[in-house]
Order: structure tokens, then sequence, then C-alpha cells
């Protein structure tokens, strides 16, 4: 019998395709104010600000490419039932044609209307003030600021209740309610936790920690959960 595999990716996990991660040295919120770009305030404060910081990391997404990590997820969907929630906005998980991905905080490459936020919309270049949607209203990131609710949790939820091996990759494990998934997870559920500064995890379950980047240690563990369930 196959485990059921869940994989919950951060911006670790994108860290070695060139994508500065948040919270690292150097990281995205060291040189921006997340409220001053992540916000509905900032929104309506300085729509222009905010425009701006998701345009250079549209221009900068559209550069890169997917890293050995998102490619082993991939190897690992070969031959497993296995299920992706991610945190990032990037599309390399999906570039490097891994299926079954939940974006939890959004999509960089999407933008919706500010008044029908099902009115979504592919946007693969710079977004700016008088870009509308159909109904007529300003076009938004279609990004999940702070303070605004996660639509996707509610799936992400059963998606992890249903794991038997959960796999934690590149996450400072600091954001809710993303980090408080492990909750969720069914008592003897295995997880392996793959990050070079690895965060506690507070959970009684049997849990295999890899400090290691995720370029490394993923494919690795991959090929171990071939050998051990495959072959
Ligand atoms: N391989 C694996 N992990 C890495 C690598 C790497 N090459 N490089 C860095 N990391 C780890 C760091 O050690 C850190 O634990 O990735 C993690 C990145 O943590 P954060 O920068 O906090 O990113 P993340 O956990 O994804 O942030 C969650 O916060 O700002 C919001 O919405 C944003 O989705 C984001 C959420």
């Amino acid at each position: 019998m196959k485990p059921n595999i869940v994989i919950l990716t951060g911006a670790g996990i994108s860290q070695e395709s060139g994508i500065s991660t948040f919270r690292d040295s150097n990281g995205l919120w060291q040189n921006y104010d997340i409220k001053q770009v992540a916000s509905p305030e900032a929104w309506q404060k300085n729509p222009d600000l905010v425009l701006d910081f998701y345009n250079q990391r549209r221009r900068q997404l559209l550069k890169v490419k997917p890293n050995a990590a998102h490619k082993a997820i991939s190897e690992l969907q070969k031959h497993f039932p296995v299920y992706v929630i991610t945190q990032n906005v990037d599309d390399l998980h999906e570039r490097a044609g891994n299926q079954n991905v939940l974006h939890l905080h959004g999509e960089l490459l999407k933008v919706r209307s500010t008044k029908n936020p099902s009115l979504i919309y592919p946007w693969h270049k710079d977004l700016h003030r008088g870009d509308i949607a159909e109904d007529g209203a300003q076009l938004r990131p279609h990004i999940v600021w702070f303070g605004e609710a996660v639509p996707a949790i509610n799936q992400a939820i059963k998606l992890t209740q249903q794991a038997d091996i959960f796999i934690i990759v590149g996450t400072s494990m600091q954001v809710y309610p993303a980090a408080g998934l492990i909750q969720a997870l069914p008592p003897n559920a295995q997880i392996f936790y793959i990050d070079p500064h690895p965060a506690p995890l507070n959970v009684n379950h049997h849990t295999k920690v890899i400090a290691q980047k995720s370029g490394v240690a993923l494919p690795e563990l991959v090929s171990q959960l071939i050998k051990k369930y495959v072959h």
C-alpha cells in the first residue's frame, strides 16, 4: 500500500532558483516593510508602491527557473499520490511539472478584480493603476496579503488529514494558518523537515529533520522513498 504524501513548501524551496526568501539575512522583509507593500492598508495608502513591489517580483520570476527540489517532486509524483501545499506565489512547482499544487498565499502571475474576487486573470507583465478587470474595477495582485483570509486553508487541512508522510521544505513555520497545518496530521503520520536552519516543530509525530538545502536533500529523500516503497 503506497503512502499518501503531502508536501508543504515555503520560500526556501525556491531559494536555489535565485528567489530570495523573506526572513533569511538579506531576505525580502529585510528590505521592505511588510505593512507598506503586502497588506490591504498598504494598498489603500500607496497602491503604486504595492504594484511596484509585485512588478519587481514578477519580472524576476520570469527570469528564473525551477531547481532540483521542484523536479524531485515530479519524480516522486510518478510513484506516489502526492499533494503540494505551497506558501509560495511563484509558479516554479508548475513549471517543474508538479501536479496537484495548492497555493495558500495566491499566485504572482495572476491578478484579479478588486470588486469581484472571482474575476482572476493570468498576468505576466507589469500591473499599473488603470489596468482594469472586465467589471471595470482596478486589478490587484492575486496574492493573500497579511490580514486577509486564506481561502485554500480548508482544502489544505483536508489534504493534511489524509497524509501518511508530510514533507516540510524550506519554511520557517512562522506564518499561520500554514504553519498550523502540522496540527491536522493523523497521529501516525511521519514528518520529514528539510531546511538548513530548521525551526522547532513541537509535535509528537515521528520527525526526521534534514538540516540541508532542499536542492540536495529532497532528491535524496525522494530516491530513499522510492527504494523503500516501490522497488
Ligand atoms: N533549501 C531549503 N530551505 C531553505 C533554503 C534552501 N536552499 N534557503 C533558505 N531556506 C529556509 C530558511 O532556513 C527558512 O527557514 O527557508 C525558510 C524561509 O523562511 P521564510 O523566509 O520565513 O519563508 P516562508 O516560511 O515561506 O514564509 C511564509 O510568510 O511573508 C510571508 O506570505 C509570505 O509565504 C510567505 C510566508
